[in-house]
């Protein structure tokens, strides 16, 4: 046997790669498969950032960057962080990463550890459970409810606080069930942390720019009070199309600069040159075609939520934001495990089970609409045709 250290043992995963890889394998087998499993825009990166990095390709840009990051990248970003949330953001404190992850990776490193409690949410992304117990830290879920629209409120993550907290990861709009908090009820949490100087908040904002039906956003980031104990994690990905890229930014409080810059060094030393060249045209470019990306997804999004509504046993709210729906599936006398396997083995729909996302994730299952409408009415008839026999 060979000597694995045991922490392995208890680092999880991504379900979601899994039901990518069988809607593959059923593809391959000549089945028609209708993915709504898979959290990524089905849009390409628009042209003029592709054409940027082409360009830093043939400008030479072919050598190891800083590893926070090009300069002229980081000034991009904070100008960003300003048009958006009117806030006033220091380059130096920007570090540019390979896509949204690194950022939880290295936030859940620098404060877990045996005897310490993180607080996260349910269901939310697998990655900040998983990154918590291998860490050796206690996992203390912040259960997002079906009646409180999956949005968190203050009052739930104050009256979890104890003192052996020492980071709170928040995430808004939310993965995997499109709740959006309210800027109230992040205005209380920050009112309420002032109670709590020793804790540390990561808040998960890579959805910030996908609201719908005429939410604003609100960032941490709008709240100086807890700038000192802010990690902010956002990025390229989802907002411009651009998954594959490996691209994503974070905020850090500045005294925890030189601890995260030394993580990269240690893992990574930088984003490849050219994508950071395009990160450059992304955030200074035209932002058209984000507008309409989000105008599509809102499209699909008005096209789902009736759509599972008239389905047997399903109620389904409607998200605020991201590109996700979740849908209470616990009238089809199902699990969502069960319902899913057999959607993507009986139907050809590929979707994630709730429970892929955290233990109060039981009687949902996730619907991912970055999706044409004609497949989304498709997916949702054959789910009907199943449902009813
Ligand atoms: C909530 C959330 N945060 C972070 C990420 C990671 O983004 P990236 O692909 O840029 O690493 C995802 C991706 O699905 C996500 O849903």
């Amino acid at each position: 046997m060979l000597q694995l250290v045991s922490n392995l043992q208890r680092l999880g995963t991504e379900t979601a790669f899994e039901v990518l890889a069988r809607a593959a394998e059923l593809q391959r087998q000549g089945k028609d498969v209708i993915n709504l499993g898979i959290g990524q825009p089905d849009f390409k990166t628009p042209e003029h950032i592709v054409e940027a990095a082409i360009k830093a390709l043939r400008d030479g840009h072919h050598g190891y960057t800083p590893a926070q990051g090009i300069l002229p990248l980081r000034e991009a970003v904070a100008a960003d962080l300003a048009r958006r949330h009117d806030v006033e953001v220091d380059p130096d404190t920007v570090v540019i990463m390979p896509g949204g992850k690194p950022t939880m990776f290295f936030s859940i490193l620098m404060f877990g550890a045996p005897g310490v409690e993180i607080m996260y949410p349910d269901p939310g992304f697998p990655i900040y459970r998983s990154m918590i117990q291998y860490t050796g830290a206690t996992p203390v879920p912040i259960a997002l409810m079906e009646k409180n629209e999956f949005a968190f409120t203050a009052d739930q993550v104050l009256g979890q606080i104890t003192a052996n907290t020492s980071l709170i990861i928040l995430n808004s709009p939310n993965n995997p069930c499109g709740g959006a908090v309210p800027a109230q009820e992040v205005k209380r949490l920050v009112a309420g942390l002032e109670r709590h100087p020793r804790v540390t908040v990561m808040s998960d904002e890579i959805y910030s720019q996908m609201l719908y039906g005429g939410r604003r956003h609100e960032s941490f980031l709008r709240y100086p009070e807890i700038r000192d104990r802010l990690i902010l994690l956002d990025g390229w990905s989802k907002t411009y199309a651009m998954t594959g890229w490996r691209l994503g930014f974070s905020v850090w409080p500045p005294a925890l600069v030189e601890h995260v810059v030394r993580l990269c060094v240690n893992s990574h030393s930088c984003v490849n040159a050219p994508t950071q060249y395009a990160g450059i045209a992304a955030l200074e470019g035209p932002q058209h075609q984000v507008a309409s990306m989000v105008a599509a997804f809102d499209e699909r999004r008005r096209t789902i939520v009736p759509l599972l509504n008239q389905l047997p046993g399903v109620r389904c709210l409607d998200p605020g934001g991201a590109f996700y729906v979740f849908p209470n599936i616990t009238g089809t006398g199902m699990s969502a495990k069960d319902l899913q396997n057999k959607m993507l083995e009986e139907a050809g729909v590929a979707t994630v089970a709730g429970t892929s996302f955290g233990i109060h994730g039981e009687g949902y299952i996730r619907f991912s609409y970055a999706n044409s409408v004609e497949n989304i009415r498709e997916a949702i008839a054959r789910l009907a045709a199943l449902l009813r026999d």
